[in-house]
């Protein structure tokens, strides 16, 4: 019966895949249209979520499918280690022209962020003949045994699957609304240096120029240009980790491209091909190099669909000035949020650049993390038909991940639930 295949779906789901692949919804899709799916009973849903920031060209662009399909009536698959291809070289030339750094650059793909992740520091751990890895609290860097040793968030990502890779160190990222400066943060750098490792030691450190799952925190610019100068200082690398960032969200193509100081690898992946899965790294052409031939690559790397779909995603964004837009609806969707503010004591943060906006809810009147508000308010926005994701240490954060493609109509629609949603879980108690 069409009325509870949801729940028939669920219960097969449970009795045949694992808890560990935490599932956020318990409707499933039938099919999706830009900022719009319908799950299998034909209700409707505006998705904010895009997938985990893969779709900001939204969901089946006809141009991507369009791409997608040409490819696949010639070939689906050779290995591009085995046969290349054109547009893998193509793709490596977009990028590298596209990239910050005024130098010589390569650029090589993988198929996921954490693919990426891991390739980026093979590549400085052989450029370097170093060991160490500094990340940060509040980091997400993947699922795989180097990704997690790299996040910095213990629950839910990393408990029961250590150990990890070893010289991988932590020191907080900054957040002034959590009392962590720029300063406390570059202390905590020198400190590891004093404690823990010598920085002749260190091979690189990966930071996100806008923490993601982390809250969506942006690195301030006088800190990045801190770690510019350290890392040029100890001949440490410096990775912008740009999966979520990338690709229009933050108002530039790189959120990188918002500072004044560049990176000497940069990995990317999600909204890079739409939806087909692709990732890369990319950054200065001798680092790049550093590797032997054999060392970088894997079966699927750099999948021709997925090219197809990414070539397409780099023509869209141009043609349709998503950068510009992602700004527009995130000024937009800010300025609502801090109208709220008045009557939603909660509101203790509006943020993030050009799209890439977040909320942060305190219990009213303190300073303390208010997860059960953000959870109310996805739960009560999921069942007006939004489809919204939290995130943060504490996670107590909502994120806007809207397609940059949306219809005015179907983002204004969108705005008039949220603003609904918020107003009525003001006077909710747990
Ligand atoms: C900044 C960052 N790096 C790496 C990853 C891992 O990407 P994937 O899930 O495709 O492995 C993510 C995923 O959310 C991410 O946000």
């Amino acid at each position: 019966m069409a009325d509870n295949k949801n729940a028939g779906l669920q219960a097969r789901k449970d009795a045949a895949t694992p808890r560990g692949v935490g599932v956020m919804c318990d409707f499933y899709a039938e099919r999706a249209e830009n900022a719009e799916l319908w799950d299998v009973e034909g209700r409707r849903f505006i998705d904010f979520a895009a997938g985990i920031a893969v779709t900001n060209t939204g969901h089946r662009h006809p141009k991507i499918v369009a791409a997608i399909r040409e490819q696949l009536d010639r070939f689906t698959h050779t290995a591009y280690q085995i046969v290349p291809y054109e547009s893998y070289v193509e793709l490596a030339e977009k990028i590298i022209a596209r990239a910050p750094g005024d130098y010589p650059k390569k650029a090589a793909f993988f198929t996921t962020g954490a693919e990426a992740v891991e390739n980026a520091i093979k590549i400085a751990r052989a450029a370097t003949g170093r060991p160490g890895v500094i990340a940060f609290t509040g980091g997400f860097h993947g699922r795989t045994m180097m990704g997690m040793a790299l996040t910095g968030k213990v629950a839910p990502y990393k408990i029961g699957f250590g150990p990890f890779p070893s010289d991988v160190f932590h020191a907080p990222f900054p957040n002034p609304l959590h009392g962590v400066t720029t300063a406390d943060s570059l202390r905590a750098i020198e400190h590891l240096f004093k404690a823990d490792i010598d920085p002749k030691r260190v091979a690189a450190i990966i930071f996100e120029p806008v923490q993601g799952e982390g809250g969506f925190n942006p690195a301030p610019a006088e800190f990045v240009r801190a770690l510019r100068k350290l890392c040029t200082q100890h001949g440490i690398l410096l990775i912008a980790d740009e999966v979520q960032t990338g690709f229009a969200r933050t108002g530039k193509l790189f959120a990188m491209h918002h500072y004044d100081v560049v990176p000497d690898l940069m990995t990317i992946a999600k909204s890079l091909a739409g939806g087909m899965p692709l990732s890369g790294v990319v950054g200065r052409a001798d680092i790049m190099d550093a590797p032997a031939p054999g060392g970088l690559g894997g079966t699927y790397a750099g999948n021709p669909l997925a090219l197809a779909a990414a070539h397409a995603v780099l023509d869209i964004i141009e043609e349709e000035n998503l950068c510009e837009r992602a700004t527009a609806l995130g000024d937009r969707l800010k300025a609502k949020l801090i109208a709220l503010q008045g009557e939603v004591p909660q509101i203790a943060d509006v943020r993030g650049p050009g799209g890439m906006v977040a909320v942060e809810f305190f219990k009213a009147g303190t300073r303390e993390p208010d997860a059960d508000f953000a959870k109310r308010v996805q739960t009560r926005a999921l069942e007006r038909g939004l489809l919204l994701l939290t995130c943060g240490v504490y996670s107590n954060v909502i994120r806007f991940l809207f397609p940059l493609t949306i219809q005015d109509a179907v983002f204004d629609e969108a705005l008039a639930i949220l603003e609904g949603v918020l107003k009525e879980t003001v006077g909710v108690t747990a």
